[in-house]
Order: structure tokens, then C-alpha cells, then sequence
């Protein structure tokens, strides 16, 4: 319906119906042509990359580790997911409202494409971080979303991944995402890092974006972000763990806890998912597109 309301104005998420619709025609244009400010900060990946984990760090960072603040509002509501509302919001002037009527310095989270973008990034060079993941676990994370927001219903993670993979556009669309920015990583407005040295060194990852961000910290905010960031507290945090969205769902399945948005955080947790075929075809599927990159899946991690 057209009346419903955008992020900024009802700011009970837990109200918030989920349903989807086509985007509106006039999206990209939109998107293409959208103001960027010079200090605005970019959290882009491709979906279940551990975007919500590096939004909430980057928010904290622009916003002086203030904990308080982080803790008293919705994650999406401090950080607007540029495309969303798209997709849930017949007016599409609307659906920019959320991002536009931000305060600076805003930090915005997209999954669209380097060429979605808007065509300001290249003249306003706003800081810009890209997030990779090692697509299997991706695919693994996505599924479990899936059926969480009411997709995937009935389906097996296998029957699931095997449909994905026969599906041209879809299988190529991780490392076709991430070898665009891959291609920007040196940049001085990009960082480009992974959420598997994000799970190996967190520290030095808030290190780099400190120095990238041209910000300070005590280590006494450091120690505290660190908890704040941990899988633990984040899937306990009702800003950051998506709740809102999981209580739509009703499921079938008993075990809620398979289902969460803040799920395992694993590396490499798809081994024990996957059936040896499935990785095998997962792994064919991302050789032939890394060899027509040009890049190796290590480089990345
Ligand atoms: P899994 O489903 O593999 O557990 P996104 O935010 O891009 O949708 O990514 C969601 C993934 O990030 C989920 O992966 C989720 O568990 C993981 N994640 C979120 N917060 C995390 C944290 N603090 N530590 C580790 N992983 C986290």
C-alpha cells in the first residue's frame, strides 16, 4: 500500500510487514542519480557477507563509540539499507527518504552492484568498505535467511543450493559483485576486507578502519567494542539481531534457533552443511569464475 510507512516514520520495526514487490521502474535512475555527501560512509557486499556485523562497527567508529545511542536504536534505523525500501514501498521518491533525510555523516548499507551505485561516488569519493565472504558460507547463511523472511519454504538447503547453482545469473553473482571493488581495493576511498579476517583479527580490522576513517579510540572503547561486536552479544542485542523480522515468520520448524539472522558466524561453516557433491559443484561453479577474474579465493580471505 502506498501509505506504508518508510523506517523513518514508523520506527516499530517490529510492526513491519515483509512482503516484496517488483522495484520500481524508476530505481536505478533514482539510485544513479542520488546526492552523495563528501562524508558519508558506504558499507557495501554482496548479502550475507557480515554486512550487519561491519555496519555495526563502522556506526560505531563515525558516532564516537557512543554505545548508548547504538544500544537505543535499530541498527536499520541508524543505517538505512539504500535499496530496501524499493522493494517494499510503492512510492519510490518514498523509499529514499530514509537515506536522504539521514543526518551527516550517514553511513549507508547497499548490495547493489558497483554499476547501481550512484554516479556520485566517483566525484564525492565518500569513504567506501567492501566486505567479502567465502561464497559457500554465504549461500549456506542465505538459505537459512531465506527461510527465515518466508522464502525457501519447503525447500532443503541442498535442493536450495542446487537450484541456485544451475542458475546462470545467480551463481556468477558473488564473485562477479566482489571482483569490481576487488578492482578499487587500493583506492584511498575503499577498504576492502573479508569476514574472514574480520573473525581472525577483529582488532586489526577496527585498526585499519581507524586509520581510514582518519579516527581515534581508547583501548578502553576498543576492549568494549570488541565485546559489543562479539558473536554472543550482537545475536543478543535487539538492535542488531534482526528479531524484528523473525517474529513475522511463523515457523514450521521447531528449532527457531537454526533460523536466527545472527546465525553461527562461522568460517567455512558450510562443511558441515554441504554434502561433498554440493561442495564439489559449489567449488567448480567458483573456480571457472575466478579464473575468468582473473583472482584465486585466497587473495580474498
Ligand atoms: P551465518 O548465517 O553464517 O551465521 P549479513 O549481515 O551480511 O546478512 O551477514 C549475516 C552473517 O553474519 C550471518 O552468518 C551471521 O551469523 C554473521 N554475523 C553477524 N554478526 C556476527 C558477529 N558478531 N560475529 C560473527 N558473525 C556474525
Amino acid at each position: 500500500p502506498k501509505s506504508y510507512p518508510s523506517n523513518l516514520i514508523d520506527k516499530d520495526w517490529s510492526k513491519r510487514k515483509l512482503y516484496f514487490k517488483s522495484p520500481a521502474k524508476d530505481f536505478p535512475d533514482l539510485v544513479h542519480d542520488m546526492e552523495v555527501r563528501s562524508d558519508d560512509v558506504w558499507i557495501v557486499t554482496f548479502p550475507k557477507c557480515g554486512t550487519t556485523w561491519m555496519q555495526e562497527l563502522l556506526w560505531l567508529l563515525i558516532n564516537d563509540c557512543n554505545f548508548e545511542a547504538a544500544l537505543s536504536e535499530h541498527l536499520e534505523v541508524r543505517s538505512p539499507f539504500l535499496e530496501f525500501d524499493f522493494f517494499i514501498n510503492a512510492d519510490s521518491e518514498r523509499a529514499l527518504k530514509p537515506v536522504t533525510e539521514l543526518q551527516s555523516p550517514r553511513l549507508i548499507k547497499s548490495h547493489l552492484s558497483l554499476a547501481l551505485l550512484p554516479a556520485q561516488l566517483w566525484t564525492k569519493k565518500p569513504k567506501l568498505v567492501y566486505v567479502f565472504r567465502n561464497p559457500k558460507d554465504a549461500w549456506v547463511s542465505s538459505y537459512y535467511h531465506g527461510v527465515n523472511s518466508g522464502f525457501n519454504y519447503g525447500k532443503t538447503l541442498d535442493q536450495f543450493l542446487n537450484e541456485y547453482l544451475e542458475e546462470k545469473v545467480q551463481k556468477q553473482a558473488p564473485i562477479a559483485h566482489a571482483s569490481e571493488f576487488y578492482q578499487l581495493r587500493n583506492e584511498p576511498w575503499v577498504y576492502y576486507t573479508s569476514f574472514e579476517r574480520m573473525k581472525s583479527n577483529l582488532r586489526s580490522v577496527i585498526e585499519d578502519l581507524c586509520q581510514f576513517l582518519n579516527k581515534t579510540i581508547t583501548e578502553e572503547q576498543m576492549q568494549r567494542m570488541l565485546k559489543h561486536l562479539s558473536f554472543e552479544e550482537m545475536k543478543n542485542n535487539p538492535k542488531t539481531n534482526h528479531l524484528w523480522e523473525q517474529a513475522q515468520i511463523k515457523h514450521k520448524d521447531k528449532d527457531k534457533e537454526k533460523h536466527n539472522f545472527v546465525r553461527r558466524g562461522k568460517v567455512n561453516g558450510y562443511k558441515d552443511e554441504l554434502t561433498p557433491e554440493l561442495i564439489e559443484k559449489a567449488d567448480c561453479c567458483l573456480n571457472a569464475q575466478l579464473d575468468e577474474h582473473g583472482i584465486t579465493l585466497d587473495e580474498h580471505l
